[in-house]
């Protein structure tokens, strides 16, 4: 058995914030890792925010704030949401750290240093407005293949073709509309295949246990991309980029999937520096060592298996660190039956769930369905809220509120010993609690939730028999140790629960008074005599209109992070996960015909003056120079939108200059300044000072 053991789960994008389909991994992940821990194995979950890449640099432009107050922004939100969803993890940390950087350019050194970089000429759209190269899902055009509108740069959402983005017709920009050029930049490659020998094998090898390093399914698929011929993986990108320099490469970034799982690596490098271990002794004996040393367990979804199972692995290996144990694959996450919408208002975001019910509820409801396959998880609300009312509260907390609180109430307050009738139920239930902990550790939460609470239903049907409530007055002694019957069976039910309901456990533990923490070692009753306090309460039925606030929240979180979150998870992400634009816009006007359209007369304008109309709160007041053309007074109804005018003063921005001059109580307008949005937050489409001219057409 391997002596450690280091977990991790998928860092989340440090550019929104994480919603129910995070948490499931994560929640997974947190319930495996105290699992291990609960069983005695010395295990750590090691996390931290992804922090790089081009929609992390779009959005933190877009806001005006720089990438680095973003990532900060959101690893604060984050740890916020998973502290409430008590993610247990030992250290979150970021891969914008030092420490990352340290390790991506320490593996790229060994790499280069054994011929597995390369480097030749790449053609890419570039975008000549935001002066930089556009990833595939940058880009969106109409599809080559069957002519569809407003397709991504990757493949096609109507007809399922793929393709590259250059073959997209009439691409444009996503951040600005710009139609993209081609351009020629020099990049990194990883030749993949000279690790194919190493690939086979690692996907072969069985670890400690039995099981394999890969579920089977996975195992097969992954294969056949082996089988299929490995691409050389272009691990750099041109700047700007929010990312670490390429070391001996100027100009160049590692793209944000070379420094992504490293993150796994730096943040273990952090923990360990953090607990003063010596050099070498801590981080070595996690990452500078083999498979049978320590246990390197990654979870992720589906989306990410090429990135985890093929990159990395190879990485790790030409480098010289650990290479993974396994890599265990989850499904996807459904909210009544179907993919998260925000109309429907099940694009639920983390924190607005917090908002509205207790974390611990989700766990349960999750643990409950998670097994060891990739099978998409349903949280339907009816069965969520049949579910925790019927277990959580009718079975396991109606258990322990009615044997304690008669044992605190009437019965003397301590435990008796076991009734001899309830041998065969105790029996059983040391049963099931030893095996609890080999279903945890092969990802079957559901399994060992599901033997919780078969305990659960024993007990319970017991106590109802048994009616203690009657006896008191006739037989006390048989009433105590029926009611004494209920408590161990709380005490097994919680231990098993334990890594689900963290909670919940310390609760019970506190009530019982219980001498040791519970464990997957706790199938002993408490001695004749042991004082228990009052019962604290576990759980309470959940009301409908916990659930519908839930989904009123998250229509009206619609138009900003639950948008953001999705967009950000697929901006430079894999083609599988489809992105989600982080805004409306109205429906496109009928197709006009080009000679409808060249009679408007479009030009740079520079602004030499911008003010507010006094007796207006709606007007401002331009004073446009258009170069050769002369100067212009222009009113524009956007005062609304922009509270410091003065602030626009030198921009160049885009006027309709051949509109009939109107006359307006202040003065007469001779043009129309373009706005793009809506009130009360319009902007203003600016063009850059430095390479238009005022008075310059506009086609
Ligand atoms: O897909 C994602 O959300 C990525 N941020 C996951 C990264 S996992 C690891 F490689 F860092
Ligand atoms: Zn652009």
């Amino acid at each position: 058995m391997s002596k450690r053991v280091l977990v991790t789960a998928a860092l989340p994008y440090a550019n929104g914030a994480v919603h129910l389909g995070h948490m499931l991994e994560f929640i997974q992940t947190d319930v495996y890792v105290r699992a291990r821990k609960q069983a005695g194995d010395d295990c750590v979950f090691m996390w931290a925010d992804d922090a790089h890449g081009t929609p992390i640099e779009t959005r933190a432009r877009r806001e005006g704030i720089t990438p680095e107050a973003l990532v900060a922004r959101a690893y604060d939100e984050h740890r916020r949401d998973f502290d409430e969803f008590s993610i247990g993890y030992d250290i979150f940390h970021t891969t914008h750290s030092e420490e990352n950087r340290r390790h991506a350019e320490a593996i790229f050194t060994a790499m280069e240093a054994r011929g597995d970089v390369v480097s030749r000429d790449v053609e890419q759209l570039y975008c000549p407005h935001d002066q930089m190269f556009l990833p595939d899902r940058f880009v969106k055009g109409t599809c080559p293949k069957c002519e569809s509108p407003d397709q991504y740069g990757d493949n096609c959402e109507k007809c399922g073709s793929t393709y590259a983005p250059t073959e997209l017709h009439e691409p444009r920009c996503v951040v600005c509309g710009t139609a993209p050029v081609l351009r020629s930049s020099e990049h990194l490659f990883v030749p993949l295949s000279r690790h194919e020998e190493f690939l086979r094998q690692w996907l072969r090898d069985r670890a400690e246990g039995g099981h394999t390093v890969l579920q089977d399914s996975v195992r097969n698929y992954v294969m056949r991309w082996v089988d299929d011929g490995l691409r050389d993986w272009d691990i750099s990108r041109d700047a700007p980029y929010f990312g670490f320099a390429i070391p001996g490469h100027p100009g160049k970034f590692f793209y944000v999937w070379f420094d992504a799982p490293i993150g796994y690596i730096a943040a273990t490098d952090k923990w360990c520096a953090d607990r003063h271990a010596g050099p070498g002794q801590c981080f070595d004996a996690y990452w500078k060592t083999t498979p049978d040393d320590t246990e390197i367990v990654h979870v992720i979804g589906k989306d990410i298996v090429y990135f985890h199972c093929l990159f990395w692995p190879a990485m790790l290996h030409a480098a010289g660190y650990t290479i993974p144990s396994r890599v265990h694959v989850h499904g996807w996450l459904t909210i009544n039956g179907e993919k998260m919408s925000k109309s429907r208002g099940t694009f639920v975001l983390a924190r607005t769930y917090l908002d509205h019910l207790p974390a611990e509820y989700l766990r349960y409801y999750f643990a409950a369905k998670l097994g060891g396959n990739q099978e998409d998880i349903d949280l339907s609300f009816d069965d969520f809220v049949a579910r925790i009312n019927a277990d959580l509260v009718n079975k396991a907390a109606n258990l322990a509120s009615r044997s304690v609180k008669f044992i605190t109430s009437r019965l003397g307050g301590t435990v008796a010993a076991l009734p001899e009738d309830a041998a065969p139920l105790v029996a059983r239930a040391q049963e099931r609690l030893a095996q609890a902990s080999g279903l945890y550790r092969e990802f079957e939460s559901s399994k060992a939730v599901r033997l919780a609470m078969e305990v659960a239903e024993d007990f319970n049907l017991y106590l109802t028999e048994g009616a203690p409530w009657k006896l008191a007055a006739t037989d006390p002694g048989r009433a105590h140790a029926i009611c004494s019957a209920g408590v161990y069976a709380t005490q097994v039910v919680a231990a098993m629960l334990k890594p689900v309901l963290p909670g919940w456990a310390a609760a019970v533990e506190r009530f019982l008074r219980l001498p040791t923490p519970l464990s997957f070692e706790s199938g002993q009753p408490l001695p004749h005599g042991h004082a228990i306090g009052e019962y604290e309460t576990l759980a309470e039925r959940i009301k409908p209109a916990a659930i519908e606030a839930i989904l009123e929240a998250s229509k009206e979180t619609m138009g900003n992070e639950a948008n953001a979150a999705a967009a950000a998870a697929a901006a430079e992400g894999p083609a599988e996960a489809a992105a989600v634009p982080d805004y409306e816009v109205p429906a496109l006007e009928p197709t006009v015909a080009f000679d409808r359209f060249t009679p408007i007369d479009l030009r740079v304008a520079r602004v030499l003056a911008c003010e507010t109309v006094e007796g207006s709160k709606k007007l401002l007041r331009f004073t446009l120079d258009l170069g050769p053309l002369g100067q212009r007074t222009v009113f524009s109804g956007i005062a609304r939108s922009f509270s410091e005018p003065a602030a626009l003063v030198g921009k160049h921005v885009m006027v309709v200059a051949n509109l009939a001059p109107r006359k307006m109580p202040f003065g007469t307008s001779e043009g129309m300044v373009l706005v793009a949005g809506d009130e009360p937050s319009l902007t203003l489409p600016l063009l850059d000072p430095q390479t238009s001219r005022p008075g310059e057409r506009i086609t």
